[in-house]
Parts: structure tokens; sequence; C-alpha cells
């Protein structure tokens, strides 16, 4: 007699994995258990009874399986395959029954294919990662972000979490055929699957998508195989660059000669010159605000992929001093806003010995995600370099020009590159004002972490009165 799992609901890892407990303390054989998905009621009651019959109960035996195995069945319950809960709890019977190895056997053919619906859900996890695009709705004064994607597998569940640090300032839905999941700015809903025809066709954010991507578009690097398969035809409906595409493709012989001649005509610029991507269209870099939504949305790096946000500027859109820093670091990281961790307790204290009102400053970074290596469960700052820098150039060239600061204090070697566009030496250029081609001001001083960093009391301590002095002159300056 078999006996039946009746799981909630199509991801319901929790229930399949004390189900599998159950039946293999009970010594249910995989070929005895069939599995399904919703709220079937004739199973039930059958259920029930074949789990009498078969002896089914809570036990208080034993049972273990390898952390390994049950990480690679929350994966695999994404899959959308009928048979995956019969297939793991297949493995999770012979893991139970002492085959300690079981996953080491590639030959094996149940591994193999739970192998590579593991790998398959992980490249659709990727894929809505990178391919989602948010059009904006607007609603009786409630701007909404929606956004339509059709997944191979059952993944909007086990990746909500992650669109919730990446956009956790917008109010958003994203819809797919089997599940919609919304988040209100503050908590997370899930509902039924919707249909494409929910969401609204066009806006400006779709504008501003187009625009960056014809921008970033290096036409020798085209490649058309490994574009495809990166950006599977099924997807380039939803993107609203794809449009783009054929035409990028058609011209990318014109565009690889103009930009040969570009390099050739521009051979004494400095190497470090932005790459490419244009200005976002004017019609939508209405303001701070504007610019700081489409920063959300920053694919210029690679740096969003692992950080929790982006962390944008924030102060007054009118202020006369503005401060840049290198880049968040952790606290920065989860909260979202800029120098609020120990380097930012120790910028507010040196701003206030020198009578500078920090909050009347506009204060922001170089580089706008927080670049760090994981050790444990530490994440440890890493310096960006010059390729970030300058992808991130983009976004504090737009703010400068939103705030236009009569004076920009940069802090520390990264700010000083990204907005002087130079590599600079600090000690030799600290301390006094240098123009800037739009008529301002810069003003270069140490990194507040540098201070933190100095190993003796002395040292802190003049280092510290140094960089109150410069700031000392900065207020000067912009009084
Ligand atoms: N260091 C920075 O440069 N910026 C921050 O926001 C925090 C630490």
């Amino acid at each position: 007699m078999s006996v039946a799992a009746v799981l909630a609901h199509e991801v319901d890892f929790a229930g399949w994995r004390a189900a599998a407990r159950r039946f293999a303390q009970s010594g249910v054989s995989p070929n005895d258990v069939i599995w399904s998905v919703g709220c079937a009621n004739d199973l039930f009651a059958e259920h029930a009874e074949a789990d009498a019959a078969l002896g089914v109960g809570e036990q208080a035996g034993s049972f273990t399986v390898s952390r390994r195995l049950l990480a690679l069945a929350e994966t695999v319950v994404q899959a959308r395959d009928p048979e995956r809960f019969a297939l793991l709890y297949g493995l999770v019977w012979r893991a139970h029954r002492g085959d300690r190895t079981v996953l080491e056997d590639l030959a094996d053919p149940a591994v193999q294919r739970v192998r590579r619906l593991a790998q398959s859900v992980q490249r659709d996890t990727h894929k809505m990662r990178a391919f989602v695009r948010f059009r904006v709705v607007t609603d009786q004064d409630v701007t909404r972000h929606v956004a339509w994607f059709e997944p191979d597998h059952y993944i909007v569940e086990a990746n909500a979490a992650f669109f919730v640090r990446r956009f956790a300032t917008m109010v958003w839905s994203i819809l797919t055929p089997y599940r919609s999941v919304h988040w209100t700015g503050q908590a997370l809903r899930f509902a039924a699957g919707a249909e494409r025809a929910d969401i609204p066709d066009d806006d400006a954010l779709e504008a501003y998508w187009r625009t960056y991507y014809s921008s970033i578009f290096n036409p020798a690097r085209l490649k058309i195989t490994a574009m495809r398969s990166e950006m599977p035809q099924k997807y380039w409906r939803n993107l609203p660059e794809a449009a783009l595409i054929p035409d990028l493709i058609r011209n990318a012989g014109a565009r690889t000669d103009r930009m040969v001649e570009a390099t050739t005509l521009s051979s004494n610029y400095p190497t470090e010159q932005p790459a490419g991507p244009s200005p976002a269209p004017a019609a939508l870099a209405t303001g701070l605000a504007g610019i700081a939504q489409q920063a959300q949305a920053c694919r210029r790096c690679h740096l969003w992929e692992p950080a929790t946000q982006l962390v944008f500027g924030e102060g007054p859109a009118d202020a006369a001093l503005m401060i840049v820093g290198e880049q968040p670091g952790d606290q920065e990281d989860l909260a979202g806003r800029p120098f609020i961790g120990p380097a930012g307790q120790l910028l507010n204290r040196a701003l206030s010995e020198a009578g500078i009102d920090r909050s009347k400053a506009y204060v922001t970074n170089a580089v706008k995600h927080f670049k760090f290596e994981p050790r444990g469960k530490r994440r440890i700052h890493a310096k960006p370099d010059t390729t970030e820098i300058t992808a991130c150039k983009f976004w504090i060239d737009q703010e400068r020009a939103a705030v236009t600061p009569r004076l920009t204090l940069l802090l520390g070697a990264t700010a000083a590159r990204a907005v002087l566009g130079r590599t600079v030496t600090i000690t030799r250029e600290r301390g006094r004002p240098i123009a800037l081609g739009d008529g301002s001001q810069a003003f270069v001083s140490v990194h507040p972490s540098y201070l933190l960093r100095l190993p003796d009391e002395d040292a802190k301590q003049r280092e510290f009165a140094a960089f109150v002095t410069d700031l000392r002159s900065v207020r000067a300056l912009i009084d």
C-alpha cells in the first residue's frame, strides 16, 4: 500500500522535509510514497488510512541527513519537475540508511538528475535577478514599480528577499504566471499568478533602460551566441532594451569603426575617461530624486550583485558643500545611508569641531555599492578599483550637476580620483582649493577611515587635528 504526501504548495520545502523525515523514520520506501501538491481531500483521507496501515507516525528515532543534501533539496524543490519530491526523498532514504556519500556518486542517474535540476534552478535564479525590469505605474498618487517575468521554475518565493534588499525603498510588484509578489515598502505579500496584460506597456523607465543599454553596448565585444545564451530570446520581450538589439547587432560593424576612430582621435586622453555610458535621458533626470531612483537599478559594474542595496547621497539638493567619501561600508550598506558607521561618526565629530553643520551638506560616495570580501560571517571592506570608480563616476557627475555645490570636499584618494578624473596623491594636494571646470572648487583631505586605522594614539590625535584644520579651511571657503 502507498502513502500520500500532500504538500501545501509548489515550494513547500518545510512540508517535504517533515514528511521525508517521518517516512524515513517509519521505514517507508520511496516506492511507496505518492507526492503531490495541493489540498486534495480524497488524498488526505487515503493518506490517514495508509499512514496507519504502514505504521507511519511521529517517531522518536534518529534522522540524520547532511546539511549539503538539505541545501540541495531546498534548491531542487523550486524546480518545475513533478518528480522532484520523489527524487529527493529517494536520496534522503539512501542517506538515512547509511549511504553517507550518496551525493558523490556522480554516475548515479538520480544524483545526476537532481544536480541538473539544481543547476537549472540556479541559472533561472540568475536570470531573474538580472532581467527583471520594472515599469512605473502611478495610480492615485501612489507610484508603484511593476515587473513581468516568466521563470522556468518556481523561484519567486526564494528570490523575493533578494528584491526586497535591492529595492527596499521602492513599492514594487513582480508578476509571474504562477505567483505574484508585492513589496509595500514594509511588508512582503505573495499572491496568485498573473498575466502579462496586467501591467501597462510603456513608460519613461523603459526609455531609460533603452538609453542605458545602448550606451553600454560595446559593438567590439559582440558575441551573438553568448548573448543569446545569457539573455535567452524568451526574456527579450520583457526587456525594453531588447527592442534595440536587432539594430545594435546590424550596426555593430559601423559602430566598431566609429569607436576605433574615436579612440585614435583621442589617444592623448587620460585612459580613465568614463567608458561610454551617456547621461540618462534629460526627461528622467529631473532632480536628485529622479537620479536616485534610476541609480537603484544600476548595473554599470558588477558591485550591485553582492551588495544589499545602492547607497545614494543624502542632504539638501541646494547644498553649498558636497562631501564625497569612498564607498558605503557594512553599516551603510544595510541602512542605505552614507557615513553612518564608525567612519561617519568620526566625520561628524570632526565636522562639528570645525563648525560645519552636516545637515546642511550633501553627503555621498564615489562608489555607490559596498564592495567587500566575505570572511566567515563578516564582510571585509575591499577597495574599489579603477573600473568600478569610473563606472560609478556617472552618478557622482549627475549628483554634482543637480546639487551644484560651491565646494566638493573629497575624502581620500577614491573620491579625489572620481571627481578630478586622475590619480591624486593626498599628501601633495590636500588642504587647498582646486578649481573645477564648472567654476566650483574641490578640496582634498584624508578619509576618516585612515584616522581610524592609525595604530598609535599620538598619531591619531595629530592626524585628527590636521583633518579638522582642513575642514576649517573648507568652512572658510564656503562661508
Ligand atoms: N566610508 C565611506 O567612504 N563612505 C561611507 O558612507 C562610509 C564609510
